[in-house]
């Protein structure tokens, strides 16, 4: 049986929870000597990426290599697509190969859902779809969370995060909202009206732990958690700030706010990052910053995401995570 995980939205907590523990099992294979074990030998993996991806990419590849599956990467430039290709035909086109599953990134909200319904067979899974949700980015975020506290899955609970910068035009704030939703934590908006509307407190799947700042002082009092998002200068059509200097200076996150208002907490970025404008370079150095954490624990979560999407089993086999012989 093949699952496809198309976002957080829909997502029972118990296979949130599952998917994050597998992660975390998993994490120990890229520490190894041998980093590949046999859980997806004879699976093909197609990583269909149409929007630019430097992590998700590559840790998508690396996740399926390590699981010993085979994965073909298709970008935009590189396929038929620039000719005119439409998505459906794109996706009838691999399907006709029959891989187990289609990885897909895509500037339009709802492509993963679209492909999915169109294409039975593969499992599709959300790399990110324009403003809409980016599943794996929240996973690993969570992750890398997890793993700080150290508590296990219970770690995560009880935690206050604010989510700074555009949050009205990023999948990856929608996902964690979603997520946190699932963990019940408090989840705070923190930006200039044009980019953290005070709508986004009262839509409906989000419950009510959302609240909106717009002062970034207040917004960060007692936070546990900050996540700092880039300005998506790709995705606005027109000005959503006067310029990126006179953002800078109210809601760039720098060592020097967060000492004073919120030291204890833990800063993530999921890249890329634009020193200086969202968060500052003492920030992103320092030792709060789990930025490379989350980019390691991105393998680890796409190895738990790949493995059921295309085993449709929540829990993995001893034997399909030990080394693969040399
Ligand atoms: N976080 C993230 O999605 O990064 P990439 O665009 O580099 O994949």
């Amino acid at each position: 049986m093949r699952k496809h995980l198309l976002g957080i939205s829909g997502l029972e907590s118990e296979a949130f929870a599952d998917l994050l523990e597998n992660a975390h099992n998993f994490a120990d294979i890229s520490e190894r000597e041998v980093k590949k074990v046999p859980a997806l030998r004879g699976k093909t993996i197609v990583n269909l990426f149409l929007e630019p991806s430097t992590r998700t990419r590559t840790s998508f590849e690396i996740a399926g290599k390590r699981l010993s599956a085979d994965t073909i990467n298709i970008s935009g430039s590189s396929s038929s697509v620039v000719k005119g290709e439409t998505l459906l035909d794109t996706g009838r086109t691999i399907q006709a190969m029959a891989p187990d599953a289609i990885v897909i990134r895509h500037s339009a909200a709802g492509a993963p859902h679209f492909l999915a319904r169109m294409i039975p067979g593969a499992a599709v899974v959300n790399a990110g779809d324009g403003m809409h949700e980016h599943p794996t980015q929240a996973l690993l975020d969570c992750l890398t969370l997890m793993q700080h506290y150290g508590q296990g899955y219970s770690g995560l609970k009880g935690r206050t995060i604010a989510i700074v910068g555009d949050v009205v035009h990023s999948r990856v704030a929608r996902s964690n909202i979603l997520a946190h939703k699932l963990l019940g934590n408090a989840v705070r908006l923190v930006g200039p009206r044009t980019l953290v509307p005070n709508e986004l407190a009262a839509v409906q799947e989000y419950g009510d732990h959302v609240e909106v700042f717009h002062n970034l002082r207040e917004g960060l009092e007692g936070a546990d958690i900050v996540m700092c998002l880039r300005m998506q200068l790709e995705r606005m059509k027109g000005l959503f700030v006067p310029s990126l200097d006179e953002y800078s200076r109210h809601y760039c996150v720098s060592e020097r706010i967060l000492s004073e208002v919120a030291p204890q907490a833990v800063v993530l970025h999921p890249g890329p990052a634009n020193r200086g404008i969202e968060i500052a370079h003492d920030v992103l150095e320092g030792q709060r910053a789990l930025v490379s954490h989350q980019v390691r624990n991105g393998v680890a979560v796409r190895m738990a995401v790949l493995f059921a999407a295309t085993t449709g089993n929540p829990s993995v086999e001893r034997e399909s995570v030990e080394e693969v012989a040399q």
